[in-house]
């Protein structure tokens, strides 16, 4: 029975760590985890000028402002020893007969990984979404992101599909994952 069990829940995060709602001072921090880290992860994959416009347009705090404190916007900040040091934002998605929400982004600069902030974050989203009586949460990945495939996989996102999506000049492949959302995710 204990080799059946996953490091994933008995691992606790870093002493300190508070996930709580983004505000508009947390912006640039923001802006600046997404920088570093999206330098880590894409570099291989992502043209440098596909990644400096997509940055430079999505991470711009007048542009992430709608999402702050808004209604269907569930964004928060991971803080340690007061520096953001990763985000997730969850949203709602139409959908005609089912209360559907996307992670639109999740990132946690590069020296924080696998301390179980991601997880964290990733927790207290789930607990709002079943509070908002959300009923599925779905992401798209970047197909060739191996690690975070097996981390969303491991919080029990089930693979849909894959679909091509148009960054900048090229064209990205993302894999589509669904994870159903229920009163479990209230116990955070
Ligand atoms: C994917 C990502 C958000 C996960 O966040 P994270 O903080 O690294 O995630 P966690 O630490 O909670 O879990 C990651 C791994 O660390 C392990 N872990 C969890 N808590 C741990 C702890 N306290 N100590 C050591 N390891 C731990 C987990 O077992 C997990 O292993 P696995 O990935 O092999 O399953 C983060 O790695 C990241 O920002 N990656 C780059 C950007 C990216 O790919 N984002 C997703 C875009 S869709």
């Amino acid at each position: 029975m204990e080799d059946n069990l996953n490091p994933l829940f008995l691992l606790s995060p870093p002493e300190g760590l508070t996930i709580r709602l983004v505000t508009l001072a947390d912006l640039p921090q923001v802006a600046h985890v997404a920088r570093i880290t999206w330098d880590a992860t894409y570099n291989q994959t992502i043209a440098p000028e596909n990644r400096r416009e997509f940055l430079e347009r999505s991470y711009r705090p007048e542009n992430l402002a709608d999402a702050v404190d808004a209604p269907g916007h569930w964004f928060y900040v991971a803080e340690l020893k007061q520096e953001v040091v990763g985000f997730g934002h969850f949203l709602q998605r139409y959908h005609p007969t089912q209360r559907r929400a996307e992670l639109v982004r999740l990132y946690v600069l590069p020296e924080y990984q696998h301390e179980g902030i991601g997880t964290a974050i990733l927790k207290t989203g789930f607990a709002a979404l079943a509070e908002a009586h959300m009923q599925q949460c779905f992401v798209s990945v970047q197909a060739s992101n191996t690690p975070a495939r097996k981390f969303y996989e491991g919080h029990g996102f089930v693979f849909h599909q894959n679909h091509g999506q148009f960054l900048g000049t090229q064209i990205v492949i993302m894999a589509e994952y669904t994870r159903p959302i229920s009163a479990k995710d209230l116990e955070v």
